[in-house]
């Protein structure tokens, strides 16, 4: 799949098949995460990654109230954020959100659907991603993707607007 074809064709997904996600798909999306910029090439990110379903049920109970996405998804990747590894300060979740967008292009380019769940700055998922994923407390969880086959098609939409740009001026 070439590049714009992806980025025109990614859609949320959240109704996954039973098809198990493998190490390699997983590690394809961590290092298509891990190739995103960063201010300063900081790299302020961690990335903890699971398959085990107890912890997949657990997060649907304690980060989305009891969504059946989680219980369905074959894994998830949290992505941290690592505020002592910025190089700019204040940056960091700028970085940590060009990770979360490679990710979610490299699973829909390799067939597997995600849906960007937010974490940071909403306190009981917060901590709901701390208990289930065991996120130490200087290290801020900020968004978690379940991931799996996709069980739902949705449409490519074509978003562009032509009244939100502003030519030469605003
Ligand atoms: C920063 C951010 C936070 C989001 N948080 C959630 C969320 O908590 N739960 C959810 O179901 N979808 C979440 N989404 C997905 C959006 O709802 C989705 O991207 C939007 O409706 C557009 O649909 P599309 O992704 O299919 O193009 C989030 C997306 C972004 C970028």
């Amino acid at each position: 799949m070439q590049t714009i074809e992806a980025m025109m064709t990614r859609r949320s997904i959240r109704n996954f098949c039973a098809t198990p996600v493998s190490d390699t798909q997983l590690e394809i999306l961590l290092a298509a995460a891990m190739n995103a910029p960063s201010a300063g090439d900081g790299r302020p990110w961690h990335f903890v990654v699971t398959k085990d379903r107890a912890r997949l049920d657990a997060l649907a109970d304690t980060v989305d109230g009891g969504n059946a996405m989680f219980r369905q998804a074959q894994a998830a990747i949290l992505i941290c954020l690592d505020e002592s590894l910025e190089k700019f300060k204040g940056f960091a979740p700028q970085d940590c959100a060009c990770a979360a967008q490679n990710l979610q292009l490299a699973a829909h380019d390799i067939g597997l659907g995600t849906v960007w769940i937010a974490v940071i700055g909403i306190p009981p998922r917060v901590a709901g991603c701390r208990a289930v994923l065991g996120v130490p407390e200087n290290i801020v969880p900020f968004a978690l993707f379940p991931l799996g086959v996709p069980a739902q098609t949705l449409p490519a939409e074509r978003r562009f607007d032509p009244s939100k740009v502003h030519l030469d001026r605003w």
